[in-house]
């Protein structure tokens, strides 16, 4: 696959590979410090801004974290946008394991740090568009999903990868008592390669930190940048590989307002609002909201748009 630089990335802005790789190592070390740590707080804040950029990254005006972790959508801990942030401290995330099972010639159940020894942690700055119209850049801090992927084998007939989210009503108050927005688990999905996209990544932390705040998707998150922010499945605790389209919680609760790819389209309108542009967090709000417009493919067309040639992008909304 041909992977190209996105334009807005200047040639200034990347490392040269020997510094990055050196810097890899350096920060592999401290990241998975920070993951073993019985001191988390104190380890993950060892490295901030530390992380190399890689060449994927944006060079865009990052989001205020206080914007990133305190306006978020996470219906597991309520609905409003300042709810995540209000109940989804006393989540606990250790300790945490993930489930890969399908069609995989290794299925395993694998612990947080399982998943975290083989990999090396980079920062991923990304525009994040949601469905709803508004917009952030953030600095992610993961690994490619094509690293765990691969490392239970996919059989042939795998097509899609299924991810599930955490049930726990003990911890989540979305999902206790009479009114429950959604059905649980949280469900997303993406084609196999998409999933294996050199873009798509699992993200563990954020803003030079190695470990996410619980309302941003604690402990392990997906991040796929050229999708509306819903495919960004938080808090994973399975993931399925699978033959035919799995079943995901928007398109299950309203299938004429949102697709399965749900790939970012200026072009394609909301059944209820228009697409065309968004309002970036932190560039003014009400009267004085600026609005941008929205890219196709949220600005990643030059990497993912060979993945849907041909594809009729209004139909497969
Ligand atoms: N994952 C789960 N499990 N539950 C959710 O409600 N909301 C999604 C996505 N992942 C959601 C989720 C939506 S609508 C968006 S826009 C992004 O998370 C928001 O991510 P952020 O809060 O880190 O900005």
């Amino acid at each position: 696959m041909l992977i190209r630089r996105p334009p807005d990335i200047p040639p200034s802005e990347i490392t040269p590979h020997s510094v990055y790789l050196r810097r890899r190592e350096l920060l592999a070390g401290l990241a998975g410090l920070a993951a073993f740590s019985t001191l988390p707080s104190l380890a993950a804040r060892a490295a901030p801004t530390a992380f190399a950029k890689n060449p994927f990254s944006t060079d865009e005006t990052v989001t205020r974290r206080e914007d990133a972790t305190s306006y978020n959508n996470f219906y597991e801990f309520g609905t409003d946008k300042a709810d995540p942030a209000a109940n989804a401290g006393p989540l606990t995330t250790t300790p945490w394991s993930v489930s890969i099972d399908g069609l995989v010639a290794k299925p395993a159940t694998l612990t947080l740090e399982d998943i975290l020894k083989p990999v090396t942690l980079e920062e991923r700055i990304y525009r994040l568009r949601c469905v709803e119209g508004w917009s952030m850049v953030i600095p992610w801090v993961g690994f490619p999903l094509a690293d765990l992927l691969r490392r239970v084998e996919p059989l042939g007939s795998a097509k899609y990868v299924a991810f599930e989210t955490l049930v726990r009503p003990a911890e989540m108050p979305g999902q206790r008592g009479l009114f429950q927005p959604l059905p649980w688990p949280y469900r997303e999905g993406l084609r196999l390669d998409e999933a294996m996209h050199p873009l798509a990544i699992l993200a563990t932390g954020m803003y030079g930190e190695s470990r996410l705040p619980n309302q941003n998707g604690a402990p392990l998150r997906l991040v796929v940048p050229w999708k509306y922010g819903f495919k960004s499945i938080k808090s994973i605790v399975r993931i399925s590989l699978v033959e035919t389209q799995p079943p995901t919680t928007w398109k299950a609760l309203a299938d004429e307002e949102y697709g399965f790819y749900s790939n970012v389209n200026p072009e394609v309108d909301h059944p209820r609002w228009s697409q065309a542009t968004e309002r970036r967090i932190g560039e003014g709000s009400g009267l004085f909201a600026k609005r941008r417009p929205t890219l196709m493919f949220n600005g990643y067309g030059e990497q993912v748009a060979q993945l849907y040639a041909g594809m009729d992008l209004r139909a497969n909304y």
